[in-house]
């Protein structure tokens, strides 16, 4: 077996994404349009692929699918399990893993999803292939993604400005995935009846420096750069300018708006 060249990238994944439990409260309501745009059906079996707390799996078995939720960071894990529980629902199947090496076999799924997750994979080529791998031919994957040019992707690209330059081999930035034109290359000729659709999710906040602090406090990327800016107040102080700026534009009547790519196809 290979080494996994990005094996201490995915350990700092782990960390910088275990307090985002409070922020799953925003990705509820875009759950159910995956679900929805994903057309779920009872008795499907159906993944989800960086399932955090919870909340396209559950979704998904309440719409009646089979499910099984993975996710690299045990401490969402264990808060997707007591979301279940609180559902009543005591048949999802939660393990912990890495989207890059599933450990399904091939063709397990009729129906694999993810939501704002499978992104975050530094090898996308790595990612979708193990994602067609464990669904079946003639089955359905659809993904929530956030496009470069609107509000989650400039601040994926401002966050990133900020952080120092990874090592070799570099990660791919999480927000080419809200791209068409690369999902359709990514995609490739795996997959035939693409289709996209756009829809919005909003976060009630009442300045965007309240939006801000709840995103340091659990918005995985920004976690990562308080860390790294710990040491230097100015460079902080420069970076939560330009972030509020940023998120000012989308703010209107005390909600902040960001708009999401939904993906849709069926394996060849
Ligand atoms: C923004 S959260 C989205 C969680 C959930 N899908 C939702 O919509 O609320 C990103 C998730 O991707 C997970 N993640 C990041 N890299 C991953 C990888 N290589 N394999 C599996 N999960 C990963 C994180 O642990 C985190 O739960």
């Amino acid at each position: 077996m290979t080494a996994d060249p990005f094996e201490s990238f995915k350990v700092a994944q782990r960390e910088n994404w275990k307090s985002f439990a409070p922020l799953a409260m925003t990705t509820t309501p875009s759950a159910a349009k995956l679900v929805a745009f994903a057309g779920v059906r009872p008795g499907q079996n159906l993944l989800d692929a960086g399932c955090g707390t919870g909340v396209v799996a559950i979704t998904a078995r309440r719409a009646g699918a089979r499910v099984t939720g993975l996710d690299l960071t045990p401490e969402l894990l264990a808060v997707a399990k007591e979301n279940a529980a609180t559902a009543e629902l005591d048949d999802i199947t939660w393990k912990q893993g890495d989207v890059e090496d599933l450990p399904f076999r091939d063709g397990e799924f009729d129906v694999v999803l993810s939501q704002f997750a499978h992104i975050f994979a530094p090898r996308p080529e790595v990612a979708i292939g193990q994602m067609l791998r464990v669904l079946k031919p003639g089955g359905r994957i659809a993904f929530n993604t956030w496009p470069p040019e609107l509000m989650i992707g400039r601040m994926f690209a401002l966050t990133a400005s900020y952080l120092p330059s990874p090592p070799d081999p570099k990660p791919a930035p999480p927000h080419q995935w809200g791209d068409p034109n690369i999902v359709l290359k990514r995609l490739g000729n795996a997959v035939r009846d693409v289709a996209f659709d756009r829809s919005m999710q909003i976060t009630q906040a009442l300045s965007p420096q309240h939006y801000r602090r709840m995103i340091e406090q659990s918005g995985g990327p920004v976690v990562r750069l308080l860390q790294s800016l710990k040491e230097d107040p100015a460079r902080l102080a420069q970076f939560r300018r330009e972030y509020d700026a940023l998120v000012g534009q989308y703010f209107d009547g005390n909600v902040v708006r960001q708009d999401f790519l939904m993906t849709r196809a069926t394996k060849v």
